[in-house]
């Protein structure tokens, strides 16, 4: 497992997008983190319920401004928030009900949950900005 690695090429343009991806980028690093020091039992459940929130401010954030840049994949790209927050949600609840405890899995699921929908999805708006 490694860190996640923001690079400015990551970066769409628009200040208030890239500052949340960032924040999202360190809540994952936070998980990293608390594995690393073994307290992961301690504050798994706060970081997934505040990405699980953190989540939903940015997605409606990034929605709204593609409808105001008349983004024309917006109705894709909305399908595929709903999408990612069904998945968060579905990890989440295996969470707690301790149906997993292999913290490397669930890494490895919020690293690629993130960064493949921003390098992919994301990206695409930078034309826009
Ligand atoms: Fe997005």
């Amino acid at each position: 497992m490694e860190y996640i690695e923001w690079k400015n090429d990551y970066d769409i343009g628009e200040t208030r997008i890239d500052i949340q991806h960032r924040h999202l980028v360190s809540l994952i690093n936070m998980f990293h983190a608390s594995v690393s020091a073994h307290i992961e039992d301690q504050v798994l459940g706060s970081i997934m319920d505040e990405l699980g929130m953190y989540a939903l401010v940015h997605f409606s954030y990034e929605e709204k401004w593609m409808e105001e840049v008349g983004y024309p994949g917006l109705a894709e790209h909305k399908r595929l928030h709903i999408d990612l927050r069904q998945q968060l949600d579905k990890w989440r609840d295996k969470y707690n009900l301790r149906q997993t405890h292999r913290s490397g899995e669930l890494y490895k699921f919020l690293h690629g949950w993130l960064m493949d929908h921003v390098l992919v999805e994301d990206l695409k708006l930078t034309d826009y900005v």
